[in-house]
């Protein structure tokens, strides 16, 4: 009697622990097979985020759309990225819905079954009193970042309602939860970026699309050369004496967005670095 429970025991033990490694074994194949299938359209892909984003989804094995408009740089991360996955360029304005439609519709079938969209394309033009801010500034942050992000949107989300399954990564700010002086139309782009992620889930939950929104507080790219128009001096400046995050800090972050099993749904995820508690305050004391 001793000898068979001993046995049984023995044997549960042995067996849970093959079916365990067995599980895991599943498991890698599994995530390496969902990896290899999975696609991903990446807008803002020449610089900052979004080049970290697509480095690191290759490294990821996911399939890349990348866009931008800076064709020299989309073709450089091509040689660079597609010994590694499938990578498809594509060259346009997000402000421009001509384009955009263009571009997006004449991408061979097989493309379309796109899993993960990351609307990261935009940016700040410009950082004044609303009485001296320009309307060309204006506009191109409504443009880019709201108008921008919809007009992509508009096209990619049927094919995914289509296929009842994806994942919607939009990149927003700190500045869409906190208005600050001089930033008034970035920050209400970026509030529209929130309000957009908040609808898009409430829609398309039901169909199997899952939607994050992403706010980083101050990321060292080339965000600040854009706002200041190409000059150093302004932007080394935001930088200065404090340890800013870097693009591969967020990209880190939509990669975890992605990963999540399909039950999770990351809505909202703030990120600052250390010395960051707002989206003026910086502790700088380096
Ligand atoms: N850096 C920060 O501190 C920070 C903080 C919070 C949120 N964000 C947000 O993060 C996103 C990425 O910015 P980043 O920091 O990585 O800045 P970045 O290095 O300047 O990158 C911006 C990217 O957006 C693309 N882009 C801009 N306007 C476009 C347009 N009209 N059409 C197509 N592509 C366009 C640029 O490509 P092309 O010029 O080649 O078109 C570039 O690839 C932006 O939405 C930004 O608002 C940044």
């Amino acid at each position: 009697m001793i000898t068979h429970i001993g046995f049984f025991m023995l044997s549960e033990k042995f067996g849970r622990k093959i079916g365990y490694c067995y599980q895991k074994e599943l498991n890698f194949l599994f995530k390496i097979f969902i990896d290899m299938k999975r696609i991903a359209l990446i807008t803002g892909a020449t610089s900052g985020i979004g080049e970290a984003t697509a480095k690191l989804f290759a490294k990821n094995k996911i399939n890349l759309i990348l866009c931008g408009r800076r064709k020299e740089r989309l073709n450089a991360l091509m040689s660079e990225l597609s010994p590694m996955v499938k990578v498809r360029i594509l060259s346009f304005d997000v402000g421009d819905n001509i384009q955009v439609n263009k571009k997006l519709n004449g991408l061979e079938e097989e493309w379309k079954n796109i899993d993960i969209l990351v609307n990261n394309a935009g940016g700040a033009h410009g950082l004044e009193q609303f009485i001296d801010g320009s309307i060309e500034d204006w506009e191109k942050m409504i443009d880019y970042n709201v108008k921008g992000l919809l007009y992509v949107s508009k096209v990619v989300i049927p094919w995914m309602v289509k296929r009842k399954k994806g994942q919607i990564i939009n990149i927003s700010s700190i500045a869409g939860k906190q208005t600050y002086s001089n930033g008034m139309v970035y920050c209400a782009s970026k509030s529209g970026v929130e309000a957009i992620s908040k609808g898009m889930r409430l829609e398309l939950v039901p169909h199997g699309i899952r939607v994050s929104n992403i706010a980083p507080g101050a990321v060292d790219t080339e965000f600040s050369m854009v706002r200041f128009k190409g000059d150093k001096e302004k932007a080394d400046k935001v930088y200065k004496n404090f340890q800013p995050l870097i693009a591969q800090d967020i990209a880190d972050c939509i990669l975890y967005c992605v990963n999540v099993p399909p039950h999770v749904q990351i809505a909202d995820m703030t990120i600052f670095p250390a010395a960051q508690s707002d989206a003026t305050t910086i502790s700088r004391t380096i």
